[in-house]
């Protein structure tokens, strides 16, 4: 009894693959995206959403701007691109750590990004001005782990999943988040699990399907892709008048 129970759990979480549940990204699919590294390291994602400006994460702030980069234009994390040294930050003032409140900030790089050279596919998102409709189709992308039984596993491709916004009361329910989802948050993903951003996804976008919006910033889960405990994204509408006030354009 007790073996047939692990077989099921090693298949049901081997069948939990890729970002979790997702595929990979055409070249070019997600001009937008970006990667974060700290002295060549790969940690965060991020968006480019202006020539100076990458919307990412506050919990992706642990790293001096000695050694931190942002490369954009690829979707292989470890080759191609464009890679801009990062030169200023603005983490959000309300920003804390033991809530995931105000899970935002601006990275400023050094040298613009340049939207009109054929060698790279490179855009500037815009930022949702309005929280997106619950079931709104969302697709989240990144380089986070894709199997989380086996420790962390660090694609080499970009991988994307496509998602869709959950209610707050649903996600908050005692089932799932019993209350942890605040103000600023926005629950996209699954209540069945099995398709999730997961760790190393975080600071990267959660896009509306089909366009070039940014909507969401990857934060937090219980897991990932786990039933009832769906992915947790900095709600970008929220917060957009602070998008505004502190990017450079
Ligand atoms: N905090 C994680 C990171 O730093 C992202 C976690 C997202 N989790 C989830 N289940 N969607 O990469």
């Amino acid at each position: 009894m007790k073996i047939l129970l692990l077989i099921c759990l090693s298949l049901s979480q081997s069948y939990a693959n890729k970002i979790i549940g997702g595929q990979n990204a055409d070249e070019g699919q997600f001009p937008s995206m970006a990667l974060q590294t700290n002295l060549g390291s790969f940690f965060c994602g991020g968006t480019i959403i202006s020539e100076y400006d990458v919307l990412s994460a506050a919990h992706c702030d642990r790293i001096s701007l000695t050694g931190h980069q942002v490369v954009a234009g690829t979707t292989k994390r470890l080759s191609g691109g464009v890679v801009k040294a990062v030169v200023g930050k603005v983490v959000h003032s309300a920003y804390d750590s033991s809530t995931f409140s105000s899970d935002i900030m601006i990275l400023r790089v050094e040298h613009a990004f340049r939207f009109n050279d054929d060698r790279f596919p490179l855009t500037a998102a815009p930022f949702a001005i309005d929280r997106p409709a619950e079931g709104t189709p969302i697709t989240v992308a990144g380089w986070g782990d894709t199997d989380i039984s086996s420790g962390q596993t660090i694609p080499t491709d970009l991988q994307y999943v496509v998602v869709s916004v959950i209610a707050d009361d649903t996600c908050n329910s005692a089932a799932a988040y019993n209350g942890s989802v605040l103000d600023g948050m926005i629950c996209m993903g699954d209540m069945a699990g099995g398709i999730d951003s997961c760790q190393g996804d975080s600071g990267g976008p959660a896009y509306i399907t089909g366009t070039d919006v940014v909507a969401g910033i990857t934060s937090w889960g219980y897991g990932c892709a786990l039933e009832n405990k769906p992915g947790v994204y900095t709600d970008v509408a929220y917060f957009s008048d602070w998008i505004a006030l502190y990017m450079i354009g």
